[in-house]
């Protein structure tokens, strides 16, 4: 199908494939502002629960069966047709290779069949840029803390999209040790966001689980040793314990991860004299750790964004938003989808 050029307004898809969220976005993009039309999601977390983590197969299958259906509902609620569709976004790296190959495929796909340009954009770009497409951030120098189940990473974001990696976990990634340490727990996966449900009503000083590499100058993470003492402390007290202190135990875990996200990305800034802290990727959902976050960055001078929860987890508007940017200073090319993240620092 053929589309004129033609006073078109200026509509971006965005499409999210990289791990177990199938994800497409409506952004209609003007000079001075960009507005979600829609930004769907199909979540993959009950194909994959039974087996504890993502299973590379079974997500690339489920890709290929949700990618329409959740374009068509993000067409839908845009109120929108295909042909209205200007450009396209979608996520070329890092992730789980078949899953991002059939954001890919399927993108590059119906570019050609709309005849519009298509781009690939990095996933940890994108989650930055949940911060600063939909919220009013200098375009200035940042510190990212993208943390996921995936990453743990803290990022010098200089204009033009320059990236410096500052640290990041050696082992574990921080929605990893919620997710493992949950398990160990006897809660369902993901872990995350139950953990912080039950923290709501437990008390954080309890028990205090270890804080690795805790010195000023580390800007590395390391998460491992937290999820070995949750197993030692729920072998040592016992399961009843453990049921009957559930809340608190939480609390307290918790507590142990925002603590040294907050700690350290609040240091970074510090020391590399920036004075905005974008927090973003599904961990940054965490209210402790946005509640720390804002206090300490406060105490230090230094702005905070995070992203609003939808925004949070993996998002097809997040990858747009990331190519909006690029193209309004002409760093978009159609060869942008070769890049990986390393290529960018
Ligand atoms: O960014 P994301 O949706 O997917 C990737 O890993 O890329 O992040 C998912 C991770 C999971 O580990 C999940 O347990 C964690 O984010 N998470 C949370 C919360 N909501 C999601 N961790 C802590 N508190 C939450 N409220
Ligand atoms: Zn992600």
């Amino acid at each position: 199908m053929m589309r004129k050029a033609s006073s078109k307004k200026n509509i971006w898809l965005g499409i999210e494939s990289s791990c177990d969220d199938t994800a497409c976005a409506v952004l209609l993009e003007d000079e001075n502002s960009i507005e979600i039309l829609s930004n769907c999601l199909y979540s993959q977390i009950d194909e994959h629960k039974a087996w504890g983590g993502v299973v590379p197969e079974l997500a690339s299958r489920a890709h290929l069966e949700k990618i329409v259906p959740v374009l068509e509902q993000a067409l839908s609620e845009a109120k929108i047709g295909i042909e209205d569709i200007s450009q396209i976004a979608f996520t070329s790296n890092p992730g789980l290779v078949g899953s991002l190959l059939v954001g890919a495929n399927f993108a590059q796909g119906l570019a050609k069949d709309l005849d519009i340009e298509c781009y690939g954009i990095n996933h940890l770009e994108g989650h930055i840029y949940s911060c600063k497409s939909f919220n009013q951030v200098n375009q200035g120098s940042d510190i990212a803390l993208i943390v996921s189940g995936g990453h743990t990473e803290l990022v010098l974001v200089e204009p033009n999209f320059k990236y410096t990696s500052i640290g990041k976990t050696r082992d574990d990634a921080a929605g990893e040790a919620f997710d493992k340490s949950g398990k160990i727990l006897g809660l369902g996966y993901p872990a995350g966001a139950q953990i912080s449900k039950l923290a709501k009503d437990g008390n954080k000083n309890f028990h205090e689980f270890p804080r690795a590499l805790n010195e000023a100058n580390s800007f590395d993470f390391s998460f491992s040793g937290l999820k070995t003492a949750v197993l030692r402390y729920v072998q040592t007290k016992g399961e009843e314990f453990v049921k009957e202190h559930i809340a608190d135990i939480c609390a307290s875990l918790q507590e142990a991860v925002a603590d040294i996200l907050s700690l350290k990305a609040v240091n970074a800034a510090k020391k590399q004299g920036v004075e905005n802290l974008l927090v973003c990727g599904g961990v940054s959902a965490n209210y402790r750790l946005r509640e720390l976050m804002a206090e300490r960055a406060e105490k230090s001078g230094i702005n905070f964004t995070f992203p609003s929860p939808p925004l949070c987890t993996d998002n097809g508007a997040m990858i747009a938003g990331a190519a909006i940017f690029r193209k309004r200073v002409g760093m978009l090319s159609k060869n942008n989808e070769v890049r990986a993240w390393g290529d960018l620092f």
